[in-house]
């Protein structure tokens, strides 16, 4: 029987394998969109070539998985590792369908996975690393599964303040109703980057600030449809009274509005591309 232990991120765990992966899945193709022009950013930075041995954290659907399988060849390997055991059978999919023989797809927590010691050349990770209760565990888990001198690079998204795709939410709530303190999230934050990875014994670390702008769906029903499908709206809307819902969703639907071009709804995104490295010295 196969099991596998999420002690560690139980409710990551259920959401992923719930309705956030379904979510995810159903919007697959809305996402490889939206992150067209940070994607290949990251692959340029993880700079993967021929025979090297890489590791995708929080692969969720393989995309970036499978690029990196092509980028190293039959010489190397790609492990995608993912809580997500639907996001995975995506993956295995479209690996299959890519014809790729060197790629793997492992359901774990990549906090608490027993990684093997110094195995990759190249650790990487496309927006999988934001939700470890433990990030100083987690990164430090990831480090050791790296060689010396090894690479690790991924994108984590900038706060609401700068990213419209939780700011044009977040905004319209905070326009309707008394906002909840903001939660403390690491990852958004350059200098949590930097001290956590530091922490982990991570070496050569650069936090670099990506913008542009992006489609986030056809139209403003598209795009409402969307959001209110993302795990916090999905619970926040099913707490507020139908009024206060209304209202909420009717400001969002005017900023949307204010952002339709003739092809779609373009918004501001911003993430942070992190590089580091694992000591050469071991
Ligand atoms: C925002 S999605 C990104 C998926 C994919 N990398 C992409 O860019 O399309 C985050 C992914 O991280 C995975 N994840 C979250 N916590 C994890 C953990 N502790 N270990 C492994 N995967 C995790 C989720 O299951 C989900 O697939």
């Amino acid at each position: 029987m196969r099991t596998m232990n999420t002690a560690a991120n139980i409710e990551q765990a259920l959401r992923w394998n719930g309705e956030g992966g379904e979510h995810w899945i159903a919007h697959r193709e809305r996402h490889e969109e939206l992150r067209r022009d940070l994607i290949p950013r990251l692959l340029a930075a993880a700079a993967a070539g021929p025979g090297d041995q890489v590791l995708d954290v929080g692969c969720g659907c393989g995309e970036t998985t499978i690029a990196l399988a092509r980028a190293v060849g039959p010489g190397g390997g790609a492990l995608g590792l993912d809580l997500s055991a639907p996001m995975l059978a995506v993956a295995r999919g479209l690996a299959a369908e890519a014809g790729l023989a060197n790629v793997q797809f492992v359901q774990a927590d990549a906090q608490i996975h027993p990684l093997p010691p110094a195995r990759y050349d190249v650790v990487l990770s496309s927006f999988g690393v934001m939700f470890f209760n433990d990030p100083a565990a987690a990164l430090g888990n990831i480090l050791g599964a790296l060689r010396p001198g090894g690479r690790l690079t991924f994108l984590c998204w900038q706060g609401a303040g700068s990213n419209e795709l939780f700011g044009l939410p977040q905004a319209a709530v905070e326009q309707h109703t008394v906002a909840e303190p903001a939660g403390d999230e690491p990852f958004t934050d350059p200098g949590q980057i930097a001290a956590l990875l530091t922490g982990a014994g991570a070496t050569g670390i650069t936090v670099e600030p990506v913008a542009g702008t992006a489609r986030l769906g056809a139209d403003v029903a598209d795009v409402l449809g969307y959001v209110r499908g993302m795990g916090r709206y999905r619970r926040l809307f099913a707490e507020l009274d139908d009024d206060l819902a209304g209202r909420i969703l009717g400001t969002l639907a005017e900023r949307y509005a204010a952002r339709q071009r003739g092809d779609g709804i373009w918004i501001d995104l911003a993430a942070w591309l992190v590089r580091a490295a694992r000591d050469p010295r071991g």
